[in-house]
């Protein structure tokens, strides 16, 4: 999703606003810009439809140089990814403006400006936006008044970073329903969407509340509220340091966070299982007191962390014996229905600013629940701010589009939240002891896992050439199976789609050729046999199957089926490690096509708008 960036200092921003650009790439984008107020108070800005490298070239080529600035990496919603329509969009060249998120009354704005005179040189939502601005200043050439003015007339969400020639050492920030975090320096200040773009030149911030305004000089921050009161917002202190977004020698962020996921999966255990027990206060507070009471769980998010609910839900139901409902977060935020004051309401998001996932989490909130809770991999984030309870996921920060690490440590996380209910709800203290242990034994059998590397890259050379892959699973690895579906499509492009091997009869079967691979996830359960039949469909219409198997579920390679037999020894942790060598197929197979892995196209990471 769109990126933002500003400063104001004394030295020349320009530098920090391109470093800042690259660093929020992470989030996907296909545009990008920067506009500065140059030492003669005259807006100047770059614009490109591409990659923050061809503005980094077109600066080289004639440089901008100021102490105030904005810049921007645009994920195209209202208009063509072009240069007219990259932002920073500037007015009347005094007014120049950033935004992420939607407005919403675009249209209706735009046509009282366009009677009222303005030119629009954009199809964007955001033009409507800075013209206000402007609008404002005439009447009021306070540039914080003209924008507070602004925000009123606004519907939908916004981040927004605006600077004026005519006041040219002032940023104003305003944040709702988008992520906006002030960055504290020496005698500078700056603005991001998020704290990884700020890190190389601060470790302190601020993170703005919906309806805030922030009026930034060099030396003064003020932040107001909606009614326009001065208002205080605590300080973080950051613990992340500034290369925390190095690949570490790897080809792609998503293959270093693969490979860190034993790591990612032992952080995010410890202090949380002592002496084989689970600290249900790593929860929160009154988390004993509030699952004590919780007589079913409803769950909601997006993508993988959805795919992480539904494993839950097989938990919950056959651990803790508690229902256990899990919703697309889009979905369930305008459906009408039934709460019960006994159940949790869960949350799963690897970023916390899902807008689906947190307008769900808002409408929870009025609706009855007995609570709330965010499982969560960035601390200071939206849904975590709003949730009663809070387990956050120590996978460090996720730069790659298509998650990994966030996934299998969000199942850590889910896992020790059943355990948690299920203690109130007769699980003895025997049982929980074996779950630790097999929570515990988790780094080092993922580990084991990518050993395979070799062999499943051998494998997704059989892939590159094929337009749909089938992705089969029973039980608790349906959801697997939807996961490695998802990864594979969303960067390698080829058309994936995950059924419950039972349906394919029902349908599917039809699709089956012999130029459809289908991929099936193989534990050695009770469903063992009944998946090996569903396999015979297959193979007896001429599909070609790749079979992730246990190494006791006895299957072998033969003609048509190619099987990798993995080192797993079945339990409750079995669908995390099948996970991984989904993985591992989706990337080689990406990798083989020469795709754009860590920035697939038309995707952003952070999801912030609806
Ligand atoms: O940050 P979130 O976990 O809320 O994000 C939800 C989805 O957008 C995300 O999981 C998406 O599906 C991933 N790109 C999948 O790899």
């Amino acid at each position: 999703m769109c990126g933002i960036v500003g400063a104001v200092a004394q030295r020349d921003v320009s530098p920090v606003l391109l470093e800042g650009l690259k660093r929020l790439e992470y989030r996907g984008y296909d545009s990008a810009g920067l506009a500065v107020t140059n030492h003669d108070n005259q807006l100047q800005r770059i614009r490109v439809q591409g990659k923050v490298n061809e503005l980094h070239k077109e600066h080289e080529a004639s440089p901008l140089s100021g102490g105030t600035g904005i810049a921007h990496t645009r994920w195209a919603t209202h208009g063509k990814p072009n240069v007219s329509n990259a932002h920073p969009h500037i007015c009347r060249d005094q007014v120049a403006l950033v935004h992420n998120g939607i407005i919403e009354n675009h249209e209706q704005l735009r046509e009282q400006q366009s009677a009222s005179g303005f030119e629009f040189k954009s199809e964007t939502d955001t033009e409507v936006v800075v013209n206000a601005v402007y609008e404002a200043l005439q009447s009021n050439p306070d540039l914080l008044h003209a924008v507070f003015d602004t925000t009123k007339q606004l519907h939908g969400a916004y981040a927004l970073g605006v600077i004026n020639s005519a006041d040219p050492e002032r940023l104003i920030a305003a944040k709702n329903g988008s992520p906006l975090v002030i960055g504290i320096g020496i005698g500078e200040y700056f603005i991001a969407s998020d704290v990884f773009a700020l890190l190389p030149v601060t470790q302190q911030f601020i993170f703005l509340e919906d309806g805030d305004i922030a009026d930034i000089t060099r030396d003064k921050l003020t932040i107001y509220n909606s009614e326009l009161e001065i208002v205080d917002r605590p300080l973080n202190v950051s613990e992340l340091n500034a290369d925390v977004a190095d690949k570490a020698g790897y080809r792609h962020y998503m293959l270093k966070e693969i490979f860190s996921q034993p790591n990612a999966i032992a952080e995010s255990l410890e202090n949380r299982v002592i002496d084989g027990q689970v600290i249900t206060n790593e929860f929160g507070q009154d988390a004993d007191s509030i699952f004590s009471q919780v007589k079913s769980v409803k769950i909601a998010a997006c993508g993988t962390s959805y795919h992480a609910g539904l494993i839950a839900a097989y938990w919950m139901e056959e651990i803790a014996k508690i229902p256990c409902h899990v919703e697309i977060a889009s979905e369930y935020r305008y459906r009408k229905s039934v709460v019960t004051d006994d159940t949790l309401f869960v949350s799963i998001s690897q970023s916390g600013e899902t807008a689906d996932t947190l307008a769900a989490l808002q409408l929870a909130k009025q609706s009855g629940f007995l609570s709330t809770l965010a499982i969560c991999n960035v601390g200071e984030s939206s849904l975590t701010r709003e949730s009663d309870l809070v387990f956050l996921t120590h996978a460090g920060p996720e730069i790659g589009v298509a998650s990994t690490k966030a996934f299998t440590t969000q199942l850590v996380a889910l896992f020790l939240m059943v355990i948690a209910i299920a203690k109130h709800n007769n699980l003895s203290t025997e049982d929980e002891n074996t779950f630790v242990k097999q929570l515990e034994s988790l780094p080092g059998r993922v580990n084991q896992l990518l050993h395979h590397k070799e062999e499943i890259e051998t494998m997704a050379k059989d892939f590159a050439d094929k337009h749909h892959a089938l992705f089969l699973g029973r039980g608790s690895f349906l959801p697997i199976a939807m996961e490695g579906a998802l990864k594979l499509k969303e960067i390698s492009y080829i058309h994936a789609e995950a059924y419950a091997a039972g349906e394919l009869k029902h349908g599917p079967l039809a699709l089956v050729d012999d130029d459809m691979p289908v991929v099936a996830v193989a534990p050695n359960n009770n469903l063992l046999e009944k998946l090996k039949s569903n396999l015979q469909e297959v193979k007896a219409r001429g599909g070609k199957l790749y079979l992730f198997a246990d190494k006791e579920s006895d299957v072998e390679s033969t003609e048509g089926v190619y099987v990798i037999n993995l080192n797993v020894v079945y339990d409750f942790m079995a669908p995390i490690l099948h996970t991984i060598p989904l993985q591992l197929l989706a990337y080689y197979v990406a990798v083989i096509k020469g795709a754009d892995i860590d920035q697939p196209r038309n995707l952003a990471k952070s999801v912030t708008v609806e």
